[in-house]
């Protein structure tokens, strides 16, 4: 029988490393999406962690030998009850074991044995992940065709700068999303995402701006990055949630900035999806000083560049935005047709800064799909799964 994608299981294993800790917030976000999630500690994981934290967030008991049941093979049916193994964090020493095939305690052992999709997340010192031994044994394992997210740069443990760090739990939350997801629909393609609030100057400390959070976008990003994209880059004005990690992300001030970078990016680019809030207006004149205060104040407005209407001889697979508070499919209508699109989604006022969502689909053939409601990630999800690319 199939499975629920609900209830797939991830195997985590933990090795000695100060960002163990981590692993303890990415088991408790799998268990949150209903995720089912056994452990298996190194012994010098163990050292960082007790048996009875991760025992507490799995829900499971803690694996940490190959010879407490001899009624069970454990290396063996852990890997037939996972539908994912992750290392996470990933210590020098076993991600060297498993790119050499040593197999001398159950994490290793489990690794041989397992034939199922394997993500390696590295994490240690930036001298050690530099070691040509460590680059070596990585190269080999992604030849092989294991899974390594990249760690970051920043901070270590050790008080040292430099690449070495393991990603924040919610990215590599992302990343299992993403090895798991039954779609590879956007796999060969790549997306410009835009987002957030797009405001234009009116002095040095003054802007004229509007109430997108960016929610809908980086829900876009992720529900593109889940379906398998090959890169995503996110062009952003000012957002109230972080943007995602797994895109290149560029901040942008102004309309005409963002104009510019996507003319930079899209001719490498397949899809274009153009969800930030670019204000319609911007001041007539830019006031280089800080305007004073009086009694009244009156700004001229010109309408701003209209930058799906600049982008309309590009060969790039379009999709607008509209938020309309009246007239919504007439208008999305128009706007569809004017900016020459291949679908517009017609957002509702509710939806703005908020994380839920009711929206509605027009394609340029005549197609629709009707207020989905749900959160932004659920409806980003099923927009993906809707549009022909
Ligand atoms: C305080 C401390 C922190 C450590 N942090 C790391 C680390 O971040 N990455 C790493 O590869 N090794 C780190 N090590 C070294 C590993 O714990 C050591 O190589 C150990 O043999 C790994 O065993 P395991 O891979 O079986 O868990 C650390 C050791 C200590 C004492």
């Amino acid at each position: 029988m199939k499975k629920s994608r609900k209830t797939n299981n991830i195997l985590i294993g933990i090795t000695g490393c100060i960002a163990a800790y981590k692993s303890c917030y990415l088991i408790r976000l799998l268990k949150k999406n209903q995720y089912n999630v056994k452990v298996i500690l190194t012994e010098n994981a163990k050292k960082f962690i007790g048996k009875a934290t991760v025992e507490i967030l799995s829900g499971e008991k803690a694996y940490d030998t190959l010879w407490e049941d001899r009624t069970d093979t454990s290396h063996i049916s852990l890997t037939d009850w996972a539908d994912i193994f992750i290392i996470a964090p990933a210590t020098a020493n076993i991600i060297g074991k498993c790119a050499n095939g040593i197999a001398d305690d159950l994490l290793s052992t489990v690794f041989l044995s397992c034939n199922k999709k394997t993500i390696f997340v590295p994490a240690m010192n930036e001298r050690m992940w530099d070691n040509p031994i460590v680059k070596m044994n990585i190269k080999k394992l992604s030849n092989l065709g294991y899974i390594i997210m990249q760690p970051d740069e920043g901070f270590l443990a050790c008080n040292a700068f430099g690449k070495g760090r393991m990603p924040n739990p919610d990215n590599i939350y992302d990343l299992i999303k993403r090895v798991d997801f039954p779609s590879e629909k956007l796999s060969g393609k790549r997306i410009i995402i835009t987002g957030g609030a797009v405001s234009e100057k009116i002095d040095p400390v003054r802007v004229i701006s509007n109430l997108s959070s960016g929610k809908m976008a980086k829900a876009m990003a992720k529900a593109c990055y889940y379906a398998k994209a090959d890169a995503i880059t996110f062009i952003h004005g000012e957002l109230s949630i972080a943007p995602p990690e797994f895109s290149n992300n560029i901040k942008v001030n102004n309309a005409d900035e963002m104009l510019e970078k996507i003319e930079e990016n899209i001719d490498n680019h397949d899809i274009l999806i153009m969800s930030a809030a670019v204000s319609d207006y911007k001041p007539k004149k830019y006031s280089d000083k800080k305007i004073k205060k009086a009694d009244k104040l009156e700004i001229e407005l010109v309408k701003n560049i209209d930058i799906l209407k600049k982008l309309k001889d590009k060969n790039i697979l379009k999709i607008g935005f509209a938020l309309e508070t009246n007239d919504h499919k007439k208008n999305a209508e128009k706007k569809l047709l004017e900016k020459d699109l291949n679908y517009i989604i017609i957002n509702s006022q509710s939806a703005i800064g908020s994380d839920d969502t009711v929206l509605s689909i027009l394609s340029k053939s005549g197609d629709s799909l009707e207020d989905q409601k749900g959160s932004k990630l659920e409806i980003a999800n099923k927009v993906i799964k809707w549009i022909k690319f």
